[in-house]
């Protein structure tokens, strides 16, 4: 079992902060992998506050939660921005260092307040330029100024929560190298960086089953709550894992996703192909559909909230029923 390739917290935490290596540390002998990599959108999965869309788009007026609820005043300054919740005379002060989410869907901030740090209770939806409440928090006002900065996390939340947006972190849970940089899957690649005759993990040569759940270390392959929620075609590994498809034990992510890229976005012909290495393109569906866009009928997209939108990787015969279907969208049509 793949115990060895869990991400530990041991491994993200940088021994010696000053000296731990980002991806300038592999561009001399990778420039290719570097320079692809660092479009991605997993490269900037956490950013520091001031370089964020959520701060580089704020409205000159205050912010509100709802009619009645509290209003939010951002300022930015040096060391990041200073965010005030109010209401009447109640009021609490949050500073704001870093961000998470690169931003396709939504981008939420860490709130620091008090000694201790929140999920912020506003969050920006780059594609729909509007801020709102962040999804997964309720609607309405809030019960006091602290509350309204956002939702305290746990030590245990908030290293998770770290742990997934950042390659390296210190004891006291500060981001040393933000975002999923090489390191984060190349696990022993700054001891192969010192000394080349060490080999860092390469996901790309696990067996397709276990290269699925390592990246569902972050990606899921179990539910957070219940298997029977929606929410869960966010969680790409556990759902490509229920699929006939995976059960073969050959569908990996590296299947359809090449390395160090994002997503291929609207090109049928990209996916039919892999489809097609399986699939024999004559034999399977002999009708009218086979010249169709395999996974607009058995990748939907799925819409769970009006700023996010995800692919079932559930690789079936989609049954009317089976997803609400005021939630299925069709692809090239938003
Ligand atoms: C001094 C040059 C050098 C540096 C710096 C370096 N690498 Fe490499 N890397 C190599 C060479 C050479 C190979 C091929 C090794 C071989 O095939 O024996 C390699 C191979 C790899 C592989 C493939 C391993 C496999 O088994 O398929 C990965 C992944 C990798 N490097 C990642 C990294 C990362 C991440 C960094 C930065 C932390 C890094 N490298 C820094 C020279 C370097
Ligand atoms: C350390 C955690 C982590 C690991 C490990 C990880 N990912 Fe991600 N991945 C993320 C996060 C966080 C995002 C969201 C980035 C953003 O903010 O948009 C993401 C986004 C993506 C995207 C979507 C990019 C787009 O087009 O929008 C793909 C595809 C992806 N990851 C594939 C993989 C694959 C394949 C692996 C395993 C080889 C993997 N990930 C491993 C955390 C991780
Ligand atoms: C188990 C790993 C994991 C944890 C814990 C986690 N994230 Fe993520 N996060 C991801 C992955 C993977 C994605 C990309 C796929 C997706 O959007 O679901 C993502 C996407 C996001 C996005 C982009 C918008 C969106 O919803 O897709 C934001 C913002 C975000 N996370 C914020 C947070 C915050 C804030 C916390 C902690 C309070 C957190 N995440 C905890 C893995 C994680
Ligand atoms: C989200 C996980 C992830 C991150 C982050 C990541 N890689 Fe990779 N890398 C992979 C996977 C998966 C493969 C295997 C690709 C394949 O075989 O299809 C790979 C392969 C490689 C290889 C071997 C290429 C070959 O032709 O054999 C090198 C070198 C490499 N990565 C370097 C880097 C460097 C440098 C960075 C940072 C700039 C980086 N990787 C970041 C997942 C990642
Ligand atoms: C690595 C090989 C592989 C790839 C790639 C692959 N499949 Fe499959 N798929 C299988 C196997 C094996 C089965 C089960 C046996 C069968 O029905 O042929 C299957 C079953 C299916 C089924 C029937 C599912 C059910 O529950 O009855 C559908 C639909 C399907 N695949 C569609 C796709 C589509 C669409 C793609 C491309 C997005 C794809 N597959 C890519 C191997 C693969
Ligand atoms: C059979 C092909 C296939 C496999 C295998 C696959 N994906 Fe995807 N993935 C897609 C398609 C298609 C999209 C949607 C592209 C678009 O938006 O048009 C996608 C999109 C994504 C996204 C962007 C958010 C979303 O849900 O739309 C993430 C993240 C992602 N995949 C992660 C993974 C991970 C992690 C694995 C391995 C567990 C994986 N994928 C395996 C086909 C695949
Ligand atoms: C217009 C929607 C649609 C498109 C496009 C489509 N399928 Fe299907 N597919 C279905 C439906 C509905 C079924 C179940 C009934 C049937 O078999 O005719 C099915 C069944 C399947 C099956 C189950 C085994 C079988 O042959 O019955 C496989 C495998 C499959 N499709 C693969 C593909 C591949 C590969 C593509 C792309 C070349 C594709 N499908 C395009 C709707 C579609």
């Amino acid at each position: 079992m793949p115990m060895a390739f869990v991400l530990t917290l041991a491994a993200l935490l940088a021994a010696d902060p000053v000296s731990a290596p980002g991806t300038e540390a592999c561009a001399t002998c990778h420039p290719a992998e570097t320079k692809l990599h660092e479009r991605s959108r997993m490269a900037h999965a956490m950013m520091p506050a001031l370089a964020s869309p959520f701060s580089q788009n704020l409205p000159d007026r205050p912010l509100r939660e709802s009619a009645d609820g509290y209003s939010f005043v951002y300022r930015r300054t040096l060391a990041g921005v200073e965010v005030t919740a109010e209401r009447g005379g109640d009021k609490a002060d949050g500073l704001i260092e870093w961000v998470l989410g690169a931003g396709a869907q939504g981008q939420t901030p860490l709130v620091e307040a008090g000694g201790r740090v929140a999920e912020s209770r506003v969050s920006y939806f780059p594609q729909l330029h509007q801020y709102g409440i962040t999804i997964g928090q309720h609607p309405g006002a809030s019960p006091n100024a602290l509350a309204a900065l956002g939702w305290m996390q746990s030590a245990h939340d908030l290293q998770a929560c770290i742990g997934c947006h950042a390659s390296a972190i210190t004891r006291d849970l500060q981001p040393v190298i933000p975002g999923v940089q090489c390191q984060r899957c190349h696990l022993g690649a700054d001891e192969h960086a010192r000394d080349t005759s060490h080999h860092p993990l390469n996901p790309g040569k696990l067996p397709a089953p276990e290269q699925v759940r390592f990246c569902g270390n972050c990606h899921r392959v179990k539910p957070p709550v219940d298997d029977g929620q929606l929410e869960n075609v966010r969680f790409q590994p556990l759902r490509l894992m229920k699929s006939r498809c995976f059960a073969s034990g050959r569908l990996a992510c590296t299947t359809c996703h090449p390395a160090h890229q994002d997503a291929v976005r609207n090109k049928s012909s990209f996916y039919n192909e892999k489809c097609h290495s399986c699939h024999d393109s004559r034999a399977a569906h002999v009708d009218a559909r086979q010249t169709g866009d395999c996974i607009a009928c058995h990748m939907p997209y799925v819409q769970l909230h009006v700023a996010l939108r995800f692919t079932d990787h559930y690789i079936r015969v989609v049954k009317t029923g089976d997803l609400p279907a005021d939630t299925i969208r069709q692809r090239g049509v938003n």
